[in-house]
């Protein structure tokens, strides 16, 4: 009897620690999580329908400064190949969306909309309206960030086909 007791009470024993310890496992697990308001920094979500054609819009993702340029027709019809590469078309709008950071030490250019192109102003460098080179130093077009679209919207952060596809070709790192 006593040994059946015993035995009994080891088993319950042993089930309460068992709860308890994939309790505290999961209580763990959650400190060690990161917060939803760190998770949800991660990404931003655009509402592509809000931009004006040819106005330069500094958005913020990952605290970085990030150009959204809505394009016009006449900047659509007159886009070079590399400017094609990097196009983002969202319900048939055209958009450069990129990192407003020039890639040569990280200025942040200005939207020159006279000529519809970007200066830095801190070497001199010059990118096209979809954020191509035009004049030295910068090394490389400026950077897209990784992006996903999803109906009217782009969610950055977020790796869609079209961002893949960017990668896989090279026009962007
Ligand atoms: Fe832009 Fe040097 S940092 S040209």
């Amino acid at each position: 009897m006593n040994e059946n007791r015993r035995g009994f009470m080891g088993k319950a024993f042993g089930a309460v620690a068992a709860v308890g310890g994939v309790a505290s496992l999961y209580a763990m697990k959650k400190s060690w999580d990161p917060l939803p308001s760190v998770k949800a920094a991660g990404f931003t979500t655009l509402d592509m329908t809000v931009y004006k054609e040819d106005e330069l819009v500094v958005e913020k993702w990952r605290g970085k400064p990030i150009f959204v340029l809505k394009k016009t027709a006449e900047m659509v019809a007159k886009q070079t190949d590399a400017d094609k590469e990097r196009d983002i078309v969202v319900n048939g709008s055209h958009y450069m969306v990129a990192i407003g950071l020039c890639t040569h030490l990280g200025c942040i250019p200005a939207y020159r909309k006279d000529r519809q192109d970007f200066l830095c102003a801190c070497h001199g460098g010059e990118y096209d309206f979809s954020g191509v080179v035009t004049k030295a130093p910068p090394p490389r077009a400026l950077d897209v960030p990784p992006f996903k679209i999803d109906g009217n919207k782009l969610v950055l952060g977020e790796i869609g086909p079209e961002y893949q596809a960017m990668k896989d070709n090279q026009v962007t790192l």
